[in-house]
């Protein structure tokens, strides 16, 4: 992607907070002294069969990025590819599923845009609020800081497992919970302690994403192995070699700036590479606030958070795993 956007005219705008530059999580545009929009889009093919979840997860996944900029959403706009051979009515649980995420983020559907395609596709364009010295990118770690993951891994194992019906029902439904919920109470969470950096853990996966933190923040990341927080079920998949492909590219791409310190089973290396939907925030925070932000998620966020790693100064490579 880099090579292609370095051909793209340069926009220079001192009000561009955060911009194309930046790998950040969104575009943030300062409006005045106490106001900076937040602006994201995001929309993939389904991951579920039943279509009003896979509206949620896509609605949930699309709002996440406002949420890891430490922003509140406020208005959003449906992205809808869907072909003319299948039901309607199909279109309009995956709309509903959507609209409920959207009302559960305390935001509005304004309108939308639909195009005819083979492979129906959806997702959302938000807009959030943020105060400009509120921005959380994810190039503010430093030294010291604790790092904080707010959902369990293997999503994209899970999904793939999910296409090739190899999974129970029950196992099916923890991973929706995962992938359907909200940012919105981790990001309040992180916003009322007072956090250095943060990004959500999409499709690049854990390293992938911590790899820009990293870099961005010009420092190297710590990752305890053992604390990681993984749904159980997708360790044995990952056995198996249910592994999605993106999990291969995202770790050809991080290969050269992580070192594995121990002997660290594939099949979690996998679990570290694989491509995440609608993933939790991973959050850098000084060591001092680190339990009260602990304390606030326990409280107040219904997935699993843990404690995953510290930040240390930069080494010779941006990631270590222990
Ligand atoms: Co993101
Ligand atoms: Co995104
Ligand atoms: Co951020």
């Amino acid at each position: 992607m880099a090579q292609v956007l370095c051909h793209l005219p340069k926009f220079n705008d001192d009000n561009l907070l955060v911009g194309l530059d930046k790998s950040d999580d969104a575009a943030v545009y300062k409006i005045n002294e106490d106001t900076a929009v937040i602006l994201t889009m995001d929309f993939f093919t389904p991951v579920v069969d039943d279509p009003y979840t896979y509206g949620q997860i896509a609605a949930a996944n699309s709002l996440s990025d406002i949420y890891a900029m430490g922003g509140k959403p406020v208005t959003a706009m449906n992205i809808v590819c869907f072909p003319n051979c299948l039901p309607v009515d199909i279109l309009g649980k995956i709309l509903r599923g959507g609209a409920d995420k959207v009302l559960e983020a305390g935001a509005i559907v304004a309108g939308g845009h639909s195009v005819e395609d083979n492979e129906p596709k959806y997702g959302l364009s938000v807009m959030g609020l943020v105060h400009p010295n509120k921005v959380v990118t994810n190039s503010g770690s430093k030294p010291g800081d604790i790092l904080i993951l707010t959902k369990p891994l293997g999503t994209g194992i899970l999904n793939t497992a999910i296409k090739a019906d190899l999974i129970d029902k029950e196992t099916i439904e923890k991973a929706v919970e995962v992938m359907a919920y909200l940012n919105k109470d981790a990001c309040e969470a992180m916003q009322k302690i007072g956090v250095n950096s943060c990004t959500d853990i999409t499709g690049f996966g854990l390293l992938g994403h911590a790899l820009e933190m990293a870099e961005g923040s010009n420092v190297t990341i710590e990752l305890w192995s053992d604390y990681i927080p993984i749904i159980t079920e997708s360790i044995d998949l990952a056995k198996m070699g249910i592994i999605p492909g993106g999990a291969y590219r995202n770790a050809e791409h991080v290969e050269n700036k992580v070192i594995f310190k121990n002997d660290i089973k594939q099949e979690i290396k996998d679990i570290l590479f694989d491509p995440q939907t609608s993933g939790g925030l991973l959050i850098s925070v000084s060591e001092d606030k680190s339990e009260e932000l602990m304390k606030l998620l326990r409280e107040n966020n219904k997935t699993d958070s843990s404690i995953i790693g510290r930040v240390k100064t930069m080494t010779d490579k941006p990631l270590e795993v222990i």
